[in-house]
């Protein structure tokens, strides 16, 4: 029987390795039949380390063709090999060279984890223990070392070969074959390692950083692909320049190459000066990528870039500080799209995203602190919360700081890290000594798991002109932290008049108000403030100022007023979100909503879209529904998904129908006919167009007709897959037309295929399982790429609740049984795709019963990867 703890790593017993690996030289021979791998590892007892200690080196899947030590093989005892690796007895008590080669079989790699191929590539990902499938090392992240990487392959099939750092030689080889040089100066850790061999297109660039050096910029990809990949290499040229001027960060290498492959497991990989990224995210024409894979890739593209710093030049001591790249670079990413594109729009956005994805992760039997202080299988914390959350807390440090202050703390961490393997501890550190700030209660913030509770109570008394505000926070408790100590919650607020002017006040006692500013750092604070000639409206949590909860005792009535006047564009279309929520929630819970409800919220709606001083983009946002998952979160409890999805359908109805005609008005007024481009206002313009046909699809009789004719007009993807996956999702008569013509038109194109999968998954009629299986069945199907199971099985588990969480019990039978066929070939992709039944603490009983059934079949009838054991034990233990 396994027991809790069996496997489990803990931070509590880091310590450093009794070697360091001094520098790295590798030699690759590749050919058809397989990769021979040679190592040699300069390597070092450090200070304190006893003579005699065995060096024990990671080493995954290999089998060792030879070994020796300076030269001169080792003998059988002298060394012992096992399923974790390779273990030197009695290395000697000086500097040495161990050399080892072994053989690889990328070939059958399905994992996708070390060496593989894909479509005939050679590619590595390592990230985060891949190293020791390539050869044995000291596969963590504080053992950095200077990389030499030669690499031999046949010339005809394999005429590009890259690796990390600059090329300094490269020629003939005999026998058809060549060979390329590389050395990586920058000591990396392994993880950062990559290695590409293939035949491969490219487009080239070049870049002058602000002291004026050039350098060399490559993306390779499939022949014939060259053009869809210009506007990644527009996106990393703006990254690079952004990020010298917002953190005076330059580029160290002469030469930056990125790659794009069609079969990987997560969306890029930040290798040194070797960006590897999934071809999703590097990919687009008008035609075939919508605006949508247009911002994403923007994005992605900075934010592999960021890495160079956030990540490579600092990087992490343990797997554990994971967050310490993650969460800051995807705050980087943030900053640069906010920079790049709408502010308010981006900041929509990103909230959504974190309450649609983190907020039930942080709420469930999965929940984690950003930087956790245990794991089983550390693939599995590549999560939402160490990088969507990681985020929030360095931005609620610059909140708190000030940008001036948080500038000065970054500054330091450059100048003090660079070049370490490091931890939060020092990340905040650097703050503390940048501004003489203790930050010891906001660490908090990346120990604990959950999402605060925050509750907001006011009250006005005219006579003293007084005006009183109590916050409130509490945490439930989450797996293994049963109780939580107050946070320190920035919010940011202001004061609203009858007039929607802001109010200002004379005094405020109680606690700490800095200009904008409530800082609540116990379990509650009660704001008194004087001077208020009015009953205020307060706007709270300006900006999301904090990832919390908030209820807060505002009337619809005073939601609505700030939906109209607050001047933070944040909280107006959080004010909406919230009123539609709360009916919505409501309605599932069987209280119907007034009419007069409805007519107020349908008189903000048409207020917002007719405000001539907000742009499209924004009213985007505001006009479009709460998700089916934050409906479910407000409810809490017991939830049904599918009267969740019937009360969202009933309101947005009752919404739209005495508007339709207005609606379908400013569709129509809103098409965009100047050429295609992916620039912010005219995605701004086609994301209002679409989200109007969305309201008038679910919510009248003349929508299905109208995204019909769209999908046979749209002349770009973001207008055809709008209309096909409206379609889809109101699953109208010309539906299953419209996903026969998409797929037939499409076909060939694997990441058009995607879009279709993905439409096909969100269908809520009762056989859309059916279908999928079929789909999956069909042996063409391409059953080992990530992005074609992801697309089909992953899209249907987060954003098909209604029907994965089926009461029969069959949409949770339909994702195990092909979870236990995928993890045989490719564990991670199966681990991810079952984190989807976290939502089961929320569902009601008989749904739930069913779901935890599915799992303790497929747990109990299959020999399980650890990848999947781990969620599966986290979720049913929750
Ligand atoms: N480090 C990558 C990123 O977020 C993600 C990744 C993790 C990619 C593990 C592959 C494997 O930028
Ligand atoms: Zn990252």
């Amino acid at each position: 029987m396994r027991t809790e703890t069996e496997h489990t790593i803990f931070l509590k017993d880091y310590a450093p390795t009794p070697y360091s690996v001094v520098a790295v030289d590798m030699d690759f021979k590749i050919t058809e039949a397989g990769t021979r791998v040679r190592t040699q590892m300069t390597i070092e007892p450090r200070p304190e380390t006893e003579p005699g200690t065995p060096l024990v080196l990671d080493g995954d899947g290999l089998t060792l063709q030879s070994i020796a030590i300076d030269g001169a093989p080792l003998m059988m005892v002298a060394y012992t090999t096992d399923d974790d690796g390779l273990t030197v007895v009695e290395p000697p008590f000086r500097r040495f060279v161990l050399e080892t080669e072994v053989n690889l079989t990328p070939e059958t790699n399905t994992k996708l984890m070390g060496l593989y191929r894909s479509s005939g590539t050679w590619c590595t990902q390592c990230e985060p223990e891949g190293f020791r499938r390539i050869t044995y090392y000291l596969d963590r992240p504080d053992i950095l070392a200077p990389f030499k990487v030669r690499i031999t392959a046949p010339r005809d099939i394999a005429p590009v070969l890259l690796s990390n750092g600059n090329l300094i030689d490269k020629g003939e080889a005999g026998d058809g074959m060549h060979f390329a040089l590389w050395e990586d100066p920058f000591p990396k850790p392994a993880y950062l390692f990559a290695l590409v061999a293939g035949d491969l297109g490219s487009i080239t660039d070049t870049f002058t950083t602000s002291s004026g050096r050039k350098v060399d910029l490559a993306i390779y990809c499939t022949h014939g692909k060259e053009a869809e990949c210009l506007y990644a290499m527009d996106s990393l040229k703006r990254s690079m320049a952004w990020d010298e001027k917002r953190f005076g960060r330059e580029y160290d290498l002469d030469v930056f190459n990125i790659v794009a492959v069609s079969d990987f497991n997560f969306g890029a990989m930040e290798n040194k000066g070797l960006n590897i990224f999934n071809d999703k995210l590097v990919f687009a024409l008008p035609e075939t990528a919508s605006d949508a894979n247009y911002a994403n890739i923007e994005r992605v593209i900075a934010h592999e870039y960021f890495h160079n710093w956030t990540g490579n030049r600092i990087t992490c001591r343990d797997w554990f500080q994971l967050c310490l790249k993650e969460g800051l670079t995807v705050y980087r990413d943030q900053e640069f799209s906010s920079d790049e594109r709408s502010r308010p729009v981006q900041r929509i956005h990103d909230v959504e995203n974190l309450r649609i994805t983190q907020f039930p992760e942080d709420g469930g039997p999965l929940a984690h602190p950003p930087r956790p202080d245990r794991y089983r299988e550390i693939n599995n914390f590549y999560t939402t919360t160490v990088y969507q959350k990681g985020s929030e807390v360095v931005r609620m440090l610059a909140t708190l700081l000030g940008e001036a202050g948080f500038r000065k703390g970054m500054d330091l961490y450059f100048e003090r890290h660079d070049g370490e393997a490091t931890t939060i501890e020092a990340f905040l550190k650097v703050f503390e000594d940048a501004t003489g700030t203790d930050l010891s209660q906001f660490s908090r913030w990346y120990l604990n798991a959950g999402t605060p509770a925050v509750t907001a109570s006011d009250s006005y008394d005219a006579a003293s002109q007084t005006y009183t505000l109590t916050l409130t926070q509490k945490t439930a408790p989450t797996p293994n932290q049963p109780d939580k100590p107050p946070f320190v919650i920035p919010v940011k607020f202001g004061l609203i008049g009858p007039n929607g002017s802001p109010m200002g006040w004379t005094a405020v006692a109680g606690g700490t108000v800095k200009d904008d500013l409530i800082v609540l750092d116990g379990d509650s604070v009660t704001l008194t403030f004087t001077g208020v000639a009015n009953r205020p409206v307060p706007s709270l949590l300006r900006g999301f100022s904090a990832p919390v909860k908030l209820s807060t005792n505002l009337t619809q009535q005073d939601l609505l007023f700030l939906a109209r006047h607050d001047s933070d564009p944040f909280n107006r279309w959080d004010a909406l979100q919230t009123v539609a929520t709360q009916l919505m929630a409501a309605a599932a819970t069987g209280s119907q909503p007034a009419s007069a409800d409805v007519d107020a919220l349908r008189q903000a709606i048409m207020d917002t879209l007719g405000d001539p001083a907000l742009d499209h983009a924004f009213k985007a946002q505001v006009i479009a529904m709460p998700d089916e998952t934050v409906i479910a979160r407000q409810i809490g409890r017991d939830v049904d998904p599918s009267a969740v999805a019937e009360a969202r359908h009933a309101l947005i109805r009752a919404i739209v129908g005495p508007v339709a005609e207005r609606v379908e008005a400013l569709h129509a007024e809103l098409q965009v006919i100047e050429p295609y481009s992916p620039g912010a206002a005219q995605a701004g313009r086609r994301s209002l167009r679409n989200g109007l046909l969305s309201l008038l699809t679910a919510g009248s009789d003349r929508g299905a007709a109208l995204a019909e004719a769209q999908y046979h007009a749209a002349s770009n993807m973001t207008d055809r897959y709008a209309a096909l996956a409206i379609s889809a999702h109101n699953w109208t008569k010309a539906a299953p037309a419209l996903l026969g013509d998409f797929r037939t038109r499409f076909g060939g194109d694997p990441l058009v295929f995607d879009k279709w999968l993905v439409a096909s998954s969100q269908a809520p009629d009762d056989a859309v399982i059916e279908r999928l299986r079929a789909i999956l069945a069909a042996p063409d199907f391409p059953r080992t790429n990530p992005n074609r199971l992801r697309a089909l099985l992953g899209s249907f588990v987060m954003s098909n609740p209604a029907q994965f969480a089926r009461a029969d019990g069959l949409g949770f039978r339909f994702v195990t049984e092909a979870a236990a066929e995928i993890d045989k070939v490719n564990p991670q992709v199966a681990a991810r795709v079952l984190t989807g039944f976290r939502i089961l603490p929320l569902l009601e009983a008989g749904r739930r019963e069913a779901g935890r059934a599915a799992l303790e079949a497929l747990r109990n009838q299959h020999t399980l990867s650890r990848n999947t054991g781990d969620i599966i034990d986290r979720i049913l233990a929750g």
